[in-house]
């Protein structure tokens, strides 16, 4: 499999794909990424990727590094060049190159971008979907802005460890209130035992994530009932079913929180038939 990145304005193979030191998001996680699916070679939901994008850049006060269009392009040549068909593809921009210094570098200072594309094994992931997997929960201890997606992702990855140690696939962060807000890369969902499915509001406590957005449109189309609240881990060991949706996964049905089994144990009916439905309604471009 080719390796080749957009570093910059060049496309690099893996030797030569290389930021500064310098490079603030090295010396500070100073900025924001998006992950979009590639599924039979196309992008799924790219404009509301690049909308989130573009939010994430506004709220760090971050300039886009090029225009919109230049950026479609250098994805999908990303995406041709490592020949993925079903994948991800990665963009990545911080706030440029410049002597370590907390504030914002000089004004002219360019943002920089890269952008990767990798395969994945879709067979693994549908069989790893047939069975489910599992999570923990963990402390929320992330910071007061996670709806912003920042490259600042350290309690993401010492939860996600720490899933990994129990054997688990993913962890929900809880809130002071016992309430779950999110995994740590996936959005988390309930469906009650009187079959409801639930997930908490995308206020500033969780990443509005696209899958989310968009599966929210598919439950309100199968005319089942829909609820937007907080709901606490309590009800979660106790739910129907549970899943976690993110872009490189769609929707993930879970069969065990802790130590507890989710439901009959097996991946429920409701995950199932909105992973099956997911990309009837996504758009591909
Ligand atoms: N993660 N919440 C968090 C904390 C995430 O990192 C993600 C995605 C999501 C789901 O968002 P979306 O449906 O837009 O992918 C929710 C990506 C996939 C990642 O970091 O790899």
């Amino acid at each position: 499999m080719p390796r080749i990145a957009y570093v910059n304005g060049r496309y690099l193979g893996p030797r030569d794909a290389l930021v500064s030191i310098e490079d603030r998001g090295y010396q500070f996680s100073d900025g924001i990424y998006e992950v979009c699916e590639v599924r039979g070679g196309a992008i799924i939901d790219e404009r509301r990727h690049l909308e989130r994008l573009r939010r994430s850049l506004g709220e760090l006060r971050m300039a886009m590094p090029v225009s919109q269009s230049a950026l479609a392009v250098i994805m999908r040549e990303t995406i041709r060049r490592n020949r993925v068909r079903d994948g991800i593809v990665y963009v990545q921009m911080t706030r440029g190159v410049a002597r370590r210094d907390f504030s914002f570098p000089p004004p002219g200072t360019a943002p920089s971008l890269v952008v990767t594309a990798r395969s994945l094994d879709m067979s693994s992931n549908e069989k790893k979907a047939q069975q489910g997997i599992a999570v923990i929960t963990v402390p929320e201890s992330r910071w007061a802005r996670p709806d912003i997606k920042s490259i600042s992702l350290l309690p993401n990855v010492l939860a996600k460890q720490a899933a990994r140690d129990r054997g688990a696939g993913e962890a929900w962060f809880v809130d002071p209130d016992g309430r779950v807000t999110e995994g740590a890369s996936s959005n988390a969902w309930i469906v009650t035992r009187d079959g409801k499915v639930v997930t908490r509001p995308a206020d500033n406590g969780i990443l509005r994530g696209i899958t989310r957005t968009v599966l929210i449109g598919v439950i309100k189309a199968q005319n089942l009932v829909f609820e937007e609240r907080p709901f606490t881990v309590e009800e979660a060991y106790g739910a129907g079913e549970a899943f976690v949706t993110a872009a490189s996964q769609i929707v993930m049905p879970v069969v065990r929180i802790d130590d507890r089994t989710v439901g009959g144990g097996t991946p429920g009916p409701v995950a199932k038939a909105l992973r099956e439905s997911f990309h009837a309604h996504a758009e591909r471009s």
